[in-house]
């Protein structure tokens, strides 16, 4: 007779189901062969030790200081969404359209605000790097639609993409891209959060996102006349979502590919939720990583985190826009028909005060909006971190 409870229990990370058999190299409920170990949890230990080596090796490859801030983001629509996806980032955050144009590959519209990344919104015309990874249950329906990339300044694409290539690094192209005033390369997407990291190198005083062959899209938008937009400022973060059990390594890839530090995870056990925050300066834009601090273990017993990656599939769930009245912003968003996953949270006692939207039906992107009040030395605040991720809770 067996000991049962000597066989280490195993779950399947697509549906739930505990597997005690260890024979078992499949799920016996849904077939899937994702399976891993029931015993797992994240602990941030062994993530700052392989954190503070991968810096180290990054130094002495020749790295360091090669990659700089975030440059743009590529966020891509179906082509029937793409016009309403432009629409709705002009009617929710600073940014307005600067360029419009088309080339071979896909139709592209520019976002920018001045101190603020760039948002290029596209529709691809052609095969996508990207296919395959929104085969998840609530993703399914918009196959082309995710924030593809992050994009980040570079001294010298060819000399990065030269050491990242020994380093067993792969990329989408085999040269970098010749833009106007501009080089590009950026890597294939990650296996962890099916993001591809950019590298923009600048190449004379007049850059713009255009290749050669591209031609003016016949596009026009139209800022609309809301006086709270006159209030939301910079992008201050992105989050992507990530499986509990890939956080260390979806982390450590982006360390890898760009000038970022780990620099802290907020850990909310009641809702099985890491929030970590990799930082390049104080003052930069921050990535932001969530994931379980346990695995998947199914929908009814799994918190907002998990479910989201499991509804959604590993991804960017929000951008966060700085703001400095953030209650005029939120009284007109309000006003304008935005809809919102909670209240405002926090207080400027606090030193932050935030909220999230209803997700984007044309980007799949939350919006946040983050009020930092002069005294608050901080990042986030342990509260609003865990009001923010119960919230999350409906999608
Ligand atoms: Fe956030």
């Amino acid at each position: 007779m067996s000991d049962r409870s000597s066989v280490p229990e195993r779950i399947c990370l697509k549906c739930g189901t505990h597997i005690r058999d260890e024979r078992s190299t499949v799920c016996p409920q849904c077939h899937s062969q994702g399976l891993r170990a029931a015993t797992f949890a994240n602990s941030d230990q062994q993530l700052t030790l392989d954190a503070h080596r991968l810096i180290e090796e990054r130094r002495q490859a020749g790295l360091e200081g090669l990659v700089g801030g975030l440059e743009f983001i590529v966020i891509n629509t179906e082509p029937e969404n793409q016009r309403a996806a432009v629409d709705e980032l002009l009617a929710r955050t600073a940014l307005g359209v600067t360029d419009a144009f088309e080339d071979a590959d896909a139709r592209t519209v520019v976002l920018q605000h001045p101190g603020s990344a760039d948002l290029l919104i596209t529709s691809r015309k052609s095969a996508s790097p990207f296919a395959g990874l929104a085969e998840h249950p609530r993703s399914k329906h918009l196959p082309s639609t995710r924030l593809e990339t992050f994009a980040f300044t570079c001294a010298d694409v060819a000399e990065y993409t030269r050491i990242q290539r020994l380093r067993g690094v792969s990329f989408l192209s085999q040269q970098p891209l010749q833009g106007q005033g501009s080089r590009f390369i950026q890597t294939r997407p990650s296996v962890y959060t099916g993001l591809s990291i950019g590298l923009f190198e600048k190449t004379s005083a007049t850059t713009s996102h255009r290749h050669p062959s591209s031609i003016d899209l016949d596009w026009d938008f139209e800022k609309p006349a809301l006086a709270f937009l006159q209030s939301i400022g910079r992008l201050d973060h992105a989050a992507t979502r990530v499986r509990a059990e890939e956080r260390d390594a979806a982390i450590l890839e982006f360390i890898a590919l760009t000038n970022y530090s780990f620099d802290f995870a907020i850990y909310v056990k009641s809702l099985n939720s890491i929030t970590n925050v990799a930082r390049l300066t104080a003052s930069d834009f921050a990535m932001v990583f969530t994931s379980g601090i346990a695995p998947f273990s199914g929908l009814d017993t799994s918190a907002p985190t998990e479910r989201f990656t499991n509804n959604y599939g590993p991804r960017t769930h929000h951008l966060a826009w700085d703001t400095e009245d953030i209650d005029a912003v939120y009284a007109g968003l309000m006003d304008d028909g935005q809809g919102f996953l909670l209240d405002l949270v926090g207080s400027p006692d606090e030193g932050l005060k935030q909220t999230f939207t209803t997700m984007s039906p044309h980007t799949l992107l939350v919006n946040e909006y983050i009020h930092r009040f002069g005294v608050f030395a901080g990042f986030f605040t342990k509260s609003n971190v865990t009001l923010l991720t119960a919230a999350t809770g409906t999608q």
